[in-house]
């Protein structure tokens, strides 16, 4: 037997019906906030991922999926979208003379070599959002509240925003010097990682998972202490346009994110006990650094994996029932000819139904309609076929009535 690829898994049963219900209420939540869909592909250069992920994350440093192509190109598989649909954006041009902000959405997989656990895989999906030409705390505002509104629409209620502001180029400039001096003295109390970060970004110190207890990050020198005028500013509007649309936020002085190009606010939708279920944050400077024009920007991007574990969290001991509209009993040739023709019709008419496909006696056929909690069974018979004539069954008051075949569509759909 041949087995998955580690930190790979099938999505079946509840798991696939979670995944379809988050991307049918995705298409449908997006067209409401006007966002377009967007797909890009699943590899692009890697050059493009080491110049917007940028070389001092961890997913450019160690988890990105590299391989030359038969044409000896170096190619990647995308670890996450921003990048990708930043190219797109330049590459189209679709930017072109508009003077209103670009919205789009993406749903899809992305590959990232990390160390299997609980919620986290090598193949994950992400649902994200990134809109582009709009420098406004309103549209931040907007962007968060979209996720924040988008998770609750599924039905999850516990989680909050940790919300934190990078600042401008300004702003990192000031504080990278500040944590440069305050972590100076304690270079070797923290792990090799971070001893790394420390010359090439010293603001990822912050969100480092193995050092976070130690004694020295209780008095970290706070970012908000630095902000320039203007980051305080657009902080502030954005704080005010969030509380006015009811988002349950939280400011997380120490939120940094593991990706190099933002700046401006960031944040995370995170449950109790800290797993992130997205993220994100504004990046004004990326599209101009890979060529385009100047053109701010802002998104999110949220973990569809971890959304259905946090569904299935919910739906613990909840038996979650197979419903169809008709159940199609057949036994002989002519029946299942007819079998065949009729639920063609009803499907084409929108009704749920099932036929015989597997030579199943009556009685396996009716007790497989209860399984599937048919609401009606069409019990076909040569006998009556003969004679234009259908027996409909009503699965739940056991009712059961002879159609003229002409009216069983009608019937059906109009009783479903
Ligand atoms: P990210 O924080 O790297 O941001 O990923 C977003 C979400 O994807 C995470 O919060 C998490 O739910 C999910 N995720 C990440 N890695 C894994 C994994 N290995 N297994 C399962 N789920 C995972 C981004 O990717 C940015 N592109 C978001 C963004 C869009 N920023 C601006 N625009």
């Amino acid at each position: 037997m041949i087995a998955k690829p580690k930190g790979t898994y099938d999505l079946l049963d509840l798991e696939a019906k979670l995944y379809n219900y988050i991307e049918d209420l995705a298409h449908k939540y997006m067209v409401n906030y006007n966002y377009e869909y967007i797909r890009t592909p699943i590899f692009e250069a890697s050059e493009l991922f080491h110049r917007t992920v940028g070389e001092s994350s961890d997913i450019v440093t160690k988890e990105t999926y590299d391989f030359k192509d038969r044409g000896e190109r170096n190619i990647t598989l995308r670890p996450e979208c921003t990048a990708g649909v930043v190219r797109s954006v330049i590459e189209n041009k679709l930017y072109g003379n508009r003077n209103d902000a670009l919205k789009y959405y993406y749903l899809g997989t992305m590959y990232r070599y990390e160390r299997p656990q609980a919620g986290r895989f090598r193949e994950l999906t992400q649902l994200g959002v990134e809109v582009f030409n709009s420098f406004d705390p309103l549209i931040d505002a907007e962007v968060i509240s979209l996720g924040y509104n988008f998770i609750k629409e599924l039905g999850i209620e516990n989680f909050c925003v940790k919300l934190n502001s990078l600042g401008d180029k300004e702003t990192r400039t000031t504080y990278r010097e500040v944590l440069k001096k305050y972590f100076e003295p304690h270079l070797e109390e923290l792990c090799p990682d971070c001893q790394n970060r420390y010359q090439t970004n010293p603001l990822r110190i912050l969100d480092c998972k193995v050092d976070k207890d130690l004694s020295i990050f209780k008095n970290v020198p706070k970012i908000s202490d630095y902000l320039s005028l203007e980051s305080k500013d657009y902080f502030q509007k954005l704080k005010e346009y969030l509380t006015l649309l009811d988002v349950d936020y939280e400011l997380d002085p120490n939120l940094v994110r593991g990706l190099d190009y933002y700046d401006y606010d960031v944040w995370e939708y995170t449950t109790p006990d800290g797993i992130a279920i997205g993220g994100g944050g504004r990046y004004n400077n990326l599209v101009k650094e890979l060529g385009g024009p100047e053109l701010p920007a802002v998104g999110f991007a949220l973990g569809v994996d971890r959304l259905i574990i946090e569904l299935k969290k919910l739906l613990e001991g909840k038996t979650i029932n197979k419903e169809i509209d008709c159940y199609i009993m057949s036994i002989n040739e002519e029946e299942k000819r007819f079998a065949l023709t009729i639920a063609q019709d009803l499907r084409l008419n929108n009704v749920i139904c099932e036929i015989n496909s597997t030579n199943l006696s009556l009685k396996s056929q009716f007790k497989l309609a209860d399984n599937y909690h048919a609401k009606f069974l069409i019990i076909l018979n040569s006998e009556e076929l003969n004679k234009g004539l259908i027996t409909v069954k009503d699965n739940a008051t056991k009712e059961e009535i002879k159609l003229d075949e002409k009216d069983l569509v009608d019937y059906i759909i109009s009783n479903i």
